[in-house]
């Protein structure tokens, strides 16, 4: 990847098992203390020398281009691939590769994915070993929620999405490099997932499609349960038993714990205990509450003395 480097972001799914943080919000754009999860993703492609990026958009597209506009503020080029009826994974990357510059790799990455693996090493190695798709893998203790792969050394044999009994722990972490070439194969206007149809159809030609096994952190934030452990994992990596965003105002008095996150200008009353919830941007938390896995979500005040646990707040379908 000598010339630009490029990546499509694909950010169009419904979240429905983030329901119900993802009624009015796309599940990318669900803050990760305070910044959308696709902002992180985004920095992590700047990082890695990657100067424009597609986000391929359907569910709640209008949410994205008022946050990320063209992407100069967050030094990259951005722009966005909208799929009025959602084309599937393998549609999407398609439709959106149209509007790349660059005609090199194109790097392609799941929208719900944290992960600390080296992005500029999984493009070296797709480099250094001329193949047609490198995938991220990672290792999981139960593998049958993911895409599964079998491997004879660095070759992917076999791709099998979410099965009862995976032959192996080895999954598709969700961040993929594909050739040019590749992409264009796609048939256009059409869904197609890439995981159902695109890898078993490259493996049944015999395509070189390779694995980069990487066992560094890796989440999916798939559920808010996750949500959650991803907020506690960022925040207990700084030291700290909690975060908090600016002007947010917490009492002397109240206890705040395993890695929650408080939104910029939210109050905290006094007496109130909160372990590991998300509190939203100006929402206001009273006396004497005392909340537990728990979201609030921005603008929202949930009174005083009152206690919950593995709760929402606010979240409504309107
Ligand atoms: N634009 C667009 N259009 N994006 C889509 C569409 C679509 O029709 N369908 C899904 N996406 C996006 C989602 O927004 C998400 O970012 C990503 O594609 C993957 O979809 P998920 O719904 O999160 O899939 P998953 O978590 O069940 O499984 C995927 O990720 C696993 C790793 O986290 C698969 O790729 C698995 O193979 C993989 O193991
Ligand atoms: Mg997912």
């Amino acid at each position: 990847m000598s010339q630009t480097r490029s990546a499509i972001l694909l950010v169009g799914g419904m979240g429905t098992r983030m329901q119900p943080l993802t009624f009015s919000t796309p599940k990318p754009m669900l803050p990760l203390l305070g910044r959308p999860i696709t902002e992180h993703q985004i920095i992590k492609a700047r990082e890695a020398g990657i100067t424009e990026i597609v986000l391929a958009t359907s569910y709640l597209a209008d949410v994205f281009t008022p946050y990320f506009g063209n992407g100069e503020k967050f030094g990259i080029t951005i722009s966005y691939a909208v799929e009025k009826n959602a084309l599937g994974t393998g549609g999407a990357i398609r439709n959106a590769a149209k509007l790349l510059k660059g005609d090199g790799p194109v790097v392609i990455f799941n929208g719900d994915v944290l992960s600390k693996h080296s992005l500029d090493e999984q493009i070296a190695f797709h480099e250094q070993n001329d193949a047609d798709v490198t995938l991220y893998l990672t290792q999981v203790k139960d593998a049958r929620a993911f895409g599964v792969v079998e491997m004879v050394g660095e070759r992917i044999e076999t791709f099998n999405e979410k099965m009862e009994s995976p032959p192996t722990n080895i999954i598709n972490a969700g961040c993929y490099i594909f050739n040019r070439s590749v992409i264009d194969e796609i048939p256009e206007e059409t869904v197609v997932s890439v995981e159902r149809e695109t890898f078993p159809a490259l493996l049944a030609r015999g395509a070189k499609v390779l694995g980069f096994v990487d066992d560094e952190y890796w989440l999916d934030i798939g559920n808010p349960g996750a949500l959650l452990a991803a907020t506690r994992d960022l925040i207990e990596a700084t030291g700290y038993p909690f975060m908090q965003g600016k002007g947010s105002e917490i009492d002397p008095t109240a206890t705040i714990t395993n890695g929650s996150f408080i939104g910029a200008g939210a109050k905290i009353g006094p007496g109130a205990t909160i372990d590991q919830c998300v509190i939203g941007e100006g929402a206001i938390v009273g006396a004497n509450v005392d909340l537990q896995r728990t979201f609030v979500a921005a603008g929202c005040d949930i009174g005083s003395n009152m206690s919950a646990k593995d709760e929402f707040f606010g979240f409504s379908s309107k």
